[in-house]
């Protein structure tokens, strides 16, 4: 057969092509269909058999797996896309590093602060060889760079304090009692994973598809709520502007804290030490119904679902994810510190988030939400947590991931798994 060339050799040529392992095959999977039908899926892997079959149909070529732990050990896998339930991401994803795949993987990357640092530090070993990213994909949106761009030139003078915060509510009982056995095409057992044992009940899993997450990450042994949902995007909003490592401390109010299931009210704040461009900082999540203060009277924050606020010397910057209000505050805020960017200076586009990532594997292995940026931030969330499970100010020791002044919540630090799984395999 005589191929043009353009097929042999052009970006459509089989050796162009990523050989990938997509792992959670339904719901949120399917957002990432559109990018793989570009490369070679050779791997399927789902506990639900249904949705296995129905990828299966999609790409008949790929082997098909309930079990990830097989499934990574495919041989000619090259990357690794992590679509199934929280508990098990920080699994996969260092799993696959293991095996030196690159990884994409859903937020929030991690469930505990061990889960982060595990996936952050294997990253950090072999960033000249592997591509990773984060699944959060409004870090596309222009909006972003424009929101970077006006904190590190000064719109709002120097910065003080950023917080941000979401509504989304999903209030939950605690766990749900036994209800009948699990279908037989479906691996309960597999699902619960590296978490305890529980009972299998359907309603678990009565969202639609890519909204089941919204059933089951209420419970702290398969999610961490809103601080994992919203807050990987919303964070992230903020986290991208401000240059931050890990916080010196970190704090914590909101509801009760119930056993079972985490909290819908939650505020969480944390200090972050000076960097080259800005003072130390304080940074804040605000969750179900708790909000930052308003910088004035006459603006409504509570009409920003998601959102995030830079609050600077000299004013204050309130976001959403597609649009940004600037708001110089005092007679000393007369603008004439801040120059705007020359078109040619802004920050450039990042394109397609999927496709940056699939570039990255094939050469550059440049990304924007790479495991360190978002391990970094998914880390400062899950030492929030423990704050609020300990009811105390935490002193943090980052380079150690050490808490300094309380025993019991340094035990808090990893989560208990099930016998026979481990985070390193
Ligand atoms: N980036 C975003 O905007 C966005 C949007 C929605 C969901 N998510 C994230 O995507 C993930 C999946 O969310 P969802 O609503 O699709 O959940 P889901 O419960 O529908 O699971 C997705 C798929 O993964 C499979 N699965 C679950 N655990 C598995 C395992 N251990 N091994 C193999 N397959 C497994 C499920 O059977 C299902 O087919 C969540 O972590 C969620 O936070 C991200």
């Amino acid at each position: 057969m005589i191929l043009p060339r353009t097929r042999l050799f052009g970006a459509d040529a089989p050796s162009n092509k990523l050989n990938v392992a997509l792992i959670g095959t339904w719901g949120r999977a399917m957002a990432h269909f559109k990018t793989l039908e570009s490369e070679n899926v050779v791997a399927l892997c789902d506990i639900n058999e249904k949705h296995l079959s129905e990828a299966a149909r999609k790409w008949p070529n790929a082997k098909t797996y309930t079990d990830w732990r097989q499934c990574l050990d495919q041989k000619d896998i090259q990357a690794v896309m992590v679509c199934t339930a929280d508990h098990t991401h920080a699994f996969v994803a260092n799993w696959a590093m293991n095996r030196g795949h690159h990884v994409y993987c859903e937020k929030p990357l991690a469930n505990s602060v061990e889960e982060a640092r595990v996936v952050r530090a294997k990253y950090l070993k072999n960033r000249g060889k592997i591509a990773t990213q984060v699944g959060t994909q409004r870090h596309s949106y222009e909006n972003f760079n424009r929101v970077r761009e006006l904190i590190l030139d000064g719109a709002v003078g120097e910065l003080q304090q950023v917080s941000a915060w979401g509504n989304r509510q999903l209030r939950r009982p605690g766990y749900l009692p036994a209800a009948g056995d699990p279908p037989s095409d479906f691996h309960w057992d597999l699902w619960l994973g590296p978490s305890p044992a529980h009972p299998y009940n359907p309603d678990y899993f009565s969202g639609g598809a890519g909204m089941n997450c919204l059933q089951w990450n209420m419970y702290w042994d398969f999610g961490t709520g809103q601080v994992g949902d919203m807050g990987s995007h919303t964070m992230d909003l903020a986290w991208n502007a401000i240059d931050a490592g890990l916080p010196k401390t970190a704090e914590a109010r909101g509801e009760p804290y119930n056993p079972e299931v985490s909290p819908v009210m939650l505020e969480l704040h944390f200090q972050h030490a000076s960097n080259k461009w800005r003072p130390e900082i304080k940074v804040s999540w605000y969750q179900g119904g708790a909000m930052p203060p308003s910088p004035a009277p006459w603006v409504d924050l509570n009409k920003i679902g998601h959102g995030a606020m830079f609050e600077g010397s000299k004013g204050t910057l309130v976001a959403e994810f597609n649009a940004r209000l600037l708001i110089p505050l005092g007679n000393a805020a007369d603008m004439t510190y801040f120059k705007s960017r020359k078109k040619e200076d802004l920050i450039p586009p990042l394109g397609d988030f999927q496709q940056e990532w699939v570039k990255a594997c094939k050469g550059s292995l440049k990304t924007t939400c790479d495991f360190d940026y978002g391990g970094t931030m998914i880390e400062q969330m899950m030492l929030g947590m423990v704050a609020y499970r300990v009811g105390k100010k935490l002193d943090y020791d980052g380079e150690n991931g050490r808490v300094t002044n309380s025993p019991e919540a340094n035990a808090l630090l990893r989560r208990n798994y099930r016998a026979g799984w481990t985070l390193e395999g």
